[in-house]
């Protein structure tokens, strides 16, 4: 599908979001896994999440939808039962990586794979630990799904993980709760802490120090009524177009705002954002709130180190704010871009530059000079959700139409967001 979208006028309301993405994998994998009924509001409308159930379901787990809130039937910790065929993580590679540290403690082989960008995506992060925790697991050169995992019963370990990843640390928490004693995990940087706040939740025990995070095996958990904060990282995209936009102002209502996912709003008021957050309050463990956000003009900034990792799903969006900043945005570290639902540095060189936006692009970053003007052009999503929504946002600051190719990868995490954005311009 291609979406023509045309230069925007100011961004005016209030809107709630769906639920946070990544929150909603959480939930609906930890409910599996627990004794009773688990009934999540708010569960995120986007294609991966229904991923997730619909490989839960595969696993003999009741699953029943009714807009957007999901009730799960736990089935206890060893109560999954062997999947009659392949389970379809889709685009998502939050549902294979995280499923899989389930999956691994299971009395059976299951086989795990998704479409074709998933299996482009690298395993091997996640079957090291695994294969260290007892699991047999085979896959695609070794490293591509589909996986295929032969479930044993597992022994915890202690893990440094060689790179920041929440959905690796996720995984072998995951396998630590089938694991007799201790499962510990050691971040090279602190990674979004949703599946520990979660863990706790539901009854597990998890100790956090520092980097270090320990899991205790074999928990009770139990079945909640849990209701999932909006998605700041589909907020972003809101935000962003508002900053660009003279005259706008918009309010996100309940919004995610967990520290480990916010530094997008501490980046951007380094920025010179007039962002603010209106209100907070605790939910389930995580902070959620309103936040508010009007035209402003940006100055420009650096992301590496920390930042980068925390930033990583925001810096898309983020480059399309740098072109029309004062100093413009470079972003170090960011290897990780590379390997994700595309090559995210590659889709964001190759679409500034259609916008007549100079940019430059090494190994594990990119630089985009400020006070360059965006053109209108024919853009492409690359098959990525976060391309064709960033893109949507850069062409708002044109002067004529954009045409976006494959605009439809938005429903991957948020299929109302052309709905969203078209009642936000009015
Ligand atoms: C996620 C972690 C990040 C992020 C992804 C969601 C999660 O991936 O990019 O969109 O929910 O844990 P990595 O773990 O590969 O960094």
């Amino acid at each position: 599908m291609d979406v023509t979208i045309g230069p925007a006028g100011p961004l005016k309301g209030e809107v709630r979001l769906p639920g946070d993405k990544s929150i909603s994998h959480r939930y609906a994998m930890l409910a599996s896994i627990a004794r009773g009924v688990t009934t999540i509001r708010n569960y995120s409308t986007g294609a991966d999440c229904a991923s997730t159930l619909g490989c839960l379901e595969s696993l003999g787990v009741k699953v029943e939808r009714e807009g957007n809130t999901v009730r799960l039937e736990g089935r206890g910790r060893e109560g999954l039962s062997k999947p009659a065929s392949m389970l379809d993580a889709g685009n998502s590679g939050s549902t294979i990586r995280m499923l899989s540290g389930i999956l691994a403690a299971q009395p059976f082989t299951s086989v795990i794979g998704g479409d074709e960008s998933l299996s482009r995506r690298p395993m091997r992060r996640i079957m090291t630990p695994l294969e260290q925790m007892g699991a047999r697991i085979r896959a695609r050169d070794a490293q591509y799904p589909p996986l295929e995992i032969e479930g044993r019963p597992l022994q915890p370990i202690t893990y440094e993980l060689p790179v920041a990843s929440a959905q690796v640390k996720t995984c072998v928490l995951f396998a630590g709760l089938f694991a007799p004693g201790e499962t510990t995990l050691i971040e090279p940087l602190r990674t979004r802490d949703h599946t520990e706040i979660a863990l706790r939740e539901f009854g597990a025990e998890v100790a956090v120090q520092g980097k270090r995070i320990t899991v205790m095996g074999r928990p009770e958990l139990s079945g909640l009524d849990l209701e999932v904060p909006g998605d700041l990282s589909s907020a972003a995209f809101f935000l962003a177009a508002a900053l660009l936009a003279p005259g706008s102002r918009i309010v996100i209502e309940q919004v995610g705002l967990n520290p480990t996912r916010a530094a997008l709003l501490d980046f951007l008021r380094l920025m010179g954002a007039p962002v603010r957050i209106l209100s907070v309050g605790h939910r389930h463990g995580e902070l959620v709130g309103d936040v508010e956000a009007a035209y402003g003009p940006l100055r420009g900034g650096v992301v590496e180190g920390q930042w980068t990792a925390a930033l990583i799903d925001e810096i898309p969006v983020l480059a399309v704010l740098g072109a029309t900043s004062e100093q413009g945005l470079e972003v170090r570290d960011a290897r990780e871009l590379r390997i994700k639902e595309t090559d995210r540095i590659a889709a964001v060189e190759e679409n500034l530059k259609r916008m007549g936006v100079a940019v430059k692009s090494w190994q594990d970053g990119f630089s985009v000079p400020g006070r360059q003007r965006l053109r209108a052009a024919e853009l492409d999503s690359f098959g990525d959700h976060r391309i064709a929504m960033a893109f949507t946002v850069a062409a708002l600051a044109t002067e004529g139409p954009c045409t976006i190719r494959g605009a439809q990868a938005a429903r991957i995490s948020y299929p109302e967001f052309f709905d969203t954005l078209r009642s936000l311009s009015g």
